[in-house]
């Protein structure tokens, strides 16, 4: 069985945002980042001005030959195709970044001796230079056999993330939860500042206002966790307030109405963890449903 180690010389192809934050942590964490091949040659020169001893390659071949590790962190279509257009040695490892994709991605390497893994960091990459600061305290989920797996957690601690270990069949569910909270939490926030449009603010003047808000709420799930985090109307049993929101909607925003509605719907039963009585909870309901 191949030994892995943090002397295993580490190569990416794919010189995008996760690539980049991914191996300028590595690098910082000692790791030996030797190579970067990119589809564009521009995106591998700068992923490789920013690393110490790393080298742009014209080819992935070039840049899998020099490396033990190779991460493909290109967009989840080309991972496939791009792992495929590489020859690789046994024993060699070869690990994508994708949250919903599993390892069968690899399975022409792996017919030539290499070993698969996927190591997918649960956070939004907008930038290398917000991403490299993100990685640390970030879940990190780990698919791998036991040839590869020791050095894959190794690596997660020592870039001070948390690793997980995911089986194939869970993966779509949990990268499906990280999307609710990084992308369509993110659309939450441009539909609740939109509503300031309709007040005499822009949409960015609203989503300004909400973001120490949002801030804070991050902050309370952090430290009280939930349901103690769920505060408003709904743990109150407002129903006045919460009669009010319906009919403002109704009659300004009517295309938010629905949304609205299913929100505070799946969101009731946390209300109640919190302390909202079932029957005020069963009042709420029942009034939501002649709206939505
Ligand atoms: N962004 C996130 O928040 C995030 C979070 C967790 C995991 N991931 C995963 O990380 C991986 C990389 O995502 P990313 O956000 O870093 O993407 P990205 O910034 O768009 O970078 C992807 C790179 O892949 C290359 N590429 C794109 N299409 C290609 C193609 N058809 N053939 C060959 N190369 C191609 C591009 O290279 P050139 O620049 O050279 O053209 C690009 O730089 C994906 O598997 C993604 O699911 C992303």
């Amino acid at each position: 069985m191949t030994e892995f180690s943090r002397q295993s010389k580490v190569a990416f192809l794919g010189a995008g945002k996760v690539g980049g934050s991914l191996a300028l942590a590595l690098a910082n964490a000692g790791y030996p980042v030797v190579a970067v091949a990119s589809r564009t040659p521009a995106s591998a020169h700068t992923f490789a001005a920013r690393i110490d001893g790393c080298t742009a390659y014209q080819s992935y071949q070039g840049a899998a030959d020099v490396s033990d590790v190779a991460f493909v962190t290109t967009s989840d279509d080309a991972i496939g195709p791009v792992a495929a257009s590489v020859v690789w040695r046994q024993g060699q490892a070869v690990v994508h970044c994708s949250g919903a994709a599993s390892l069968d991605l690899f399975d022409g390497p792996k017919s030539q001796g290499a070993v698969p893994g996927a190591f997918h960091p649960l956070q939004a990459f907008s930038s290398v230079e917000n991403g490299v600061k993100s990685i640390p305290g970030t879940t990190f989920s780990i698919e791998a056999g036991d040839d590869i797996r020791p050095y894959l957690e190794q690596m997660a601690h020592d870039i001070g993330a948390n690793p997980i270990f995911l089986k194939a069949e869970d993966k779509v569910l949990y990268h499906l939860s990280g999307v609710l909270m990084g992308n369509l939490l993110t659309c939450l926030v441009g539909i609740a500042g939109g509503v300031w449009e309709h007040i005499g603010y822009t949409r960015a003047e609203g989503v300004k206002a909400l973001v120490p808000m949002m801030r804070a709420v991050a902050d309370n799930i952090e430290a009280s966790g939930i349901p103690d985090a769920v505060a408003g109307p709904y743990p109150r049993g407002d129903v006045g307030t919460i009669r009010k929101h319906l009919e403002a909607l109704r009659e300004r925003d009517p295309g938010l109405l629905p949304l609205y509605c299913e929100l505070a719907l799946a969101g009731l039963p946390q209300a109640v963890e919190r302390g909202l009585d079932e029957d005020t909870a069963e009042e709420i309901s029942l009034m939501i449903k002649t709206y939505r």
